[in-house]
């Protein structure tokens, strides 16, 4: 049983589902799910992302790799490090939630460098970026001079872009085979306004999309195969990919290479909700006081930015990718056995295939970088994509 929201949590979330039920309505009826996602997670004031509420980190409804450790971001600046040295330029991170990774990577790049020209943020939420302003002001000024907040991507960007679980909060399309026929899954309001599932036809695009994987599959997905796919990637990893002039695109998510993702046995897909520390499945409760989310199907990035012209710089664990950059020293030179430890029991939760070291991966896309990343030294595993 999840708990009770509080009235202000409640009086916010009916009043998103009063929205969306309104525009079902307008609609005809049905909406797509995709849009209701887009609703529930950004409509402007009342979306989980686009409002107040706590969302990320410790008391918040889920902890991300950068939230959880600093380790994860002492990581990624020695990634990054490496490209601005070969590139020069800049480091944009994407959806910077907090502001917890910006702060580690700046403080870590000043203490060994190179540090960028500009640590560029774009986000859509104007409460997170809100928080994330509040969080590097504290910075020592010639760090914070650095920063600077984006409304759009710039061109001809030289650098490294960064996103940390955004892909897996782009609205995705829902669909069910019934009937050996792709059907989409959207959303009804009731009689009280209460928000349920409903079927209807499925659009074209994503009908051909699922199409097309069956032929890759090599086989019809089984009667009743619920699964997401994440139309708004494509653009999406393009749009950074025709703003990359030169270095690397990393991403990390929770996610699949696409033969595993849409397994014949994956039945009821990966859709989940997280609410106070808890994973559950159902996105119609606690609209917009609630994160809703589902995996990423890798090789859709990485065919997104290979077709934008950017080559495949490597694919692996985040496990692989933390031993490859440098997890195991960060932890040894902890300047206490105290402070080792609490280290140690960190890099556990970043590593250890059953907390977050094998269901997350990274991908690297990159463009007029000749060198090897050393992210993927240890393990690539890009021939599965
Ligand atoms: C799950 S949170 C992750 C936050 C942070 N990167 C972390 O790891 O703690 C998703 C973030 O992506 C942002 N976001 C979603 N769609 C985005 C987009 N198209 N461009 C930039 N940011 C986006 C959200 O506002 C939020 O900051």
């Amino acid at each position: 049983m999840l708990p009770a929201l509080t009235g202000d949590e409640a009086r916010h979330s009916a009043a998103l589902t009063a929205a969306i039920a309104a525009e079902i309505a307008a609609a005809g009826g049905w909406l797509s799910f995709e849009r209701f996602m887009e609703l529930a997670l950004y409509a402007p004031g009342l979306g989980y992302y686009s409002a107040g509420s706590h969302k990320i980190g410790a008391g918040g409804d889920f902890t991300t790799a950068p939230e959880m450790s600093d380790l994860f971001s002492g990581c990624v600046a020695r990634q990054c490090a490496e490209v601005l040295a070969a590139s020069g330029g800049d480091i944009l991170e994407l959806g910077a939630g907090s502001g917890r990774m910006a702060e580690a990577i700046l403080t870590a790049l000043a203490a060994h460098g190179p540090l960028p020209e500009h640590y560029s943020i774009l986000e859509v939420s104007a409460d997170l970026a809100e928080r994330q302003r509040a969080r590097l002001e504290a910075l020592p000024a010639s760090l914070r001079a650095r920063v600077r907040w984006l409304t759009g991507l710039p061109s001809g960007f030289r650098g490294v872009m960064l996103a940390n679980e955004v892909a897996d909060a782009l609205p995705c399309r829902r669909f069910v085979v019934r009937g050996g026929r792709v059907r989409e899954l959207g959303v009804v309001a009731g009689p009280s306004g209460a928000l349920g599932e409903a079927e209807s036809d499925a659009a074209p695009a994503l009908a051909q999309q699922i199409g097309r994987l069956e032929a890759e599959l090599g086989a019809a997905l089984p009667e009743g195969y619920v699964s997401e796919v994440c139309l708004r990637a494509d653009a999406w990893v393009a749009s950074l990919a025709h703003a990359l002039e030169s270095g690397a695109l990393l991403l990390f998510d929770y996610g699949l290479p696409r033969r595993h993702y849409y397994h014949s046995e994956r039945a009821t897909g990966t859709l989940h909700c997280h609410f106070r520390q808890l994973v559950h499945d159902d996105p119609y409760v606690n609209v917009g006081v609630q994160d809703i989310t589902a995996w990423v199907d890798f090789t859709r990035l990485a065919l997104a930015g290979t077709g934008a012209g950017l080559s495949l710089g490597g694919f692996t664990t985040q496990a692989a990718f933390l031993l490859a950059t440098g997890l195991e020293a960060a932890v040894a030179e902890a300047p206490s056995d105290v402070e080792r430890a609490r280290r140690a029991g960190e890099a556990r939760r970043l590593v250890m295939p059953e907390e977050m070291g094998e269901a997350f991966k990274v991908l690297a896309l990159t463009r007029a970088i000749a060198q090897p990343l050393s992210g993927f030294a240890l393990q690539d595993l890009s021939h599965l994509l």
